[in-house]
């Protein structure tokens, strides 16, 4: 009795001290298809000046600013506009979420979304995308087939050799 009274007065108190922190997630999509990067700030009362987005991915391979988010101006490219990309997250709620539609492999690889508070700083985190794309569709198909085709094939292609070679041996043998 003392000890779950205590544990939840432990639960409470941990839930209460719960500093803020940058929620993300892990997305998977199919090529050509829309992908959302999820991003939002819980548990705090700072000040939100500027929502910044990174990318690393096998078309650029080094982690660059592509999106920055400001209050007033809304979602600005960086380097180069990609209409592909756009905000639907809310600045007021925190909440930095982008959509990429049309996604291609060259897309695949880590997002970061970067928030610029006041006065904690910067607080980021990494969404990596990954693609189910026809390669891994066509991957996991042939080692399906390996599965389940190769071992009667293999005892086939075995009938196939030793008759092969029972016939060459027998030839051989009226032969000689
Ligand atoms: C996405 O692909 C469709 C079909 O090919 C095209 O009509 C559309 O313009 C593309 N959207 C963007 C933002 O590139
Ligand atoms: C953030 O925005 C996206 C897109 O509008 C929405 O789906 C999501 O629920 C929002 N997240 C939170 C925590 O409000």
């Amino acid at each position: 009795m003392i000890r779950s009274a205590l544990l939840m007065i432990v639960l409470l108190m941990s839930t209460d001290a719960e500093a803020l922190q940058v929620i993300g997630g892990d997305v998977t999509v199919v090529q050509g298809g829309t992908a959302i990067l999820p991003c939002h700030v819980i548990d705090t009362n700072d000040d939100l000046t500027q929502i910044t987005w990174q990318r690393k991915t096998r078309e650029k391979p080094h982690n660059d600013n592509f999106l920055t988010i400001l209050p007033r101006d809304g979602a600005q490219f960086v380097n180069g506009r990609d209409d592909r990309f756009k905000y639907i997250g809310n600045f007021n709620s925190k909440n930095g979420t982008l959509q990429l539609s049309n996604v291609t492999l060259k897309d695949e690889g880590s997002y970061t979304c970067i928030f610029t508070l006041f006065p904690s700083g910067n607080q980021k985190t990494q969404i990596p995308l990954n693609l189910l794309g026809t390669l891994n569709f066509f991957f996991t198909l042939s080692s399906t087939i390996n599965l389940f085709l190769l071992p009667p094939l293999s005892l086939l292609n075995f009938i196939v050799q030793r008759n092969a070679f029972l016939c060459t041996h027998d030839n051989k043998h009226f032969e000689s």
